[in-house]
């Protein structure tokens, strides 16, 4: 894989940030996608490497992620990698039976919407790169098989995106894009708390999916480059 051009969005910081950093070390183009563009702005110049893009993408927003749109035509013509790695609300405070719906609302709009929404508006894009990937960053807490009462929002939307995913990669299939959920594990982040493992660690798994060779796999989930349970 050469010179891919790539979109991270929340890449400003946590596992997004790690995940532009390796992509970009292997020579690619990645386009750092944050909320506020002071803030990609600010990773960029951190990171240090040529190949990183700062730009503003809001994943709730439509017009930001049609701004994007229009950037990335003008400037590339195409797509190859978009990661879905932006999420919010692991909502450690409330279980199923308790849910503030305003919460799930939120996580609905971010975890789900949102990666759904890139997917679709970037579709033209992708249909025009060289190694089209989609990698939907999901979570263990979206296993249907591990499904228990806690962080409702959060898991829901990440069993949502699954779903998403094996929807996408059978209707993407024809087109050779490739479309695969992963989860990072447990992460040391803002997210994620301090005691989980360094964001190097996690970060490998996206960006081994971001980069699958034209053969590889499509519709799986997967931690650390093996498949895990739905
Ligand atoms: N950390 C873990 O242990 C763990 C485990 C399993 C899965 N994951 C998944 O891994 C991914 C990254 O998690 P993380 O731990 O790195 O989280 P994090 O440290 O909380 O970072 C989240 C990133 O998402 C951005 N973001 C939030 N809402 C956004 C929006 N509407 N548009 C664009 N960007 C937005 C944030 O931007 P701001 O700075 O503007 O808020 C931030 O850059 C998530 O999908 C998460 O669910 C994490």
């Amino acid at each position: 894989m050469k010179n891919l051009i790539c979109i991270v969005t929340g890449a400003n910081r946590g596992i997004g940030k790690e995940v532009s950093r390796q992509l970009a070390m292997q020579g690619h183009t990645v386009i750092v996608g944050a909320r506020k563009l002071d803030a990609a702005q600010t990773t960029v110049t951190e990171l240090g490497l040529d190949t990183l893009v700062p730009h503003q993408l809001d994943v709730t927003d439509d017009s930001s992620i049609e701004n994007l749109v229009k950037f990335v035509s003008e400037k590339f013509g195409m797509l190859d990698v978009l990661v879905n790695n932006a999420a919010i609300h692991y909502d450690t405070w409330q279980r199923v039976t308790n849910i503030d719906f305003n919460t799930l609302e939120e996580a609905v709009q971010t975890n789900l919407y949102g990666p759904w929404k890139m997917a679709n508006s970037f579709l033209p894009l992708l249909k025009k790169g060289n190694h089209p990937r989609i990698v939907n960053v999901s979570s263990g807490a979206g296993e249907l098989a591990s499904m228990s009462g806690g962080t409702p929002a959060y898991s829901i939307t990440k069993l949502a995106l699954n779903g998403l995913t094996q929807m996408q990669a059978k209707s993407l299939r024809g087109d050779n894009i490739l479309v695969n959920a992963v989860c990072p594990g447990w992460v040391a982040t803002d997210m994620g708390g301090s005691g989980g493992r360094p964001v190097a660690d996690g970060a490998d798994g996206i960006v081994w999916a971001a980069t699958l060779p034209d053969n590889g796999t499509t519709g799986g989930f997967f931690r650390d480059r093996k498949p895990i349970d739905w």
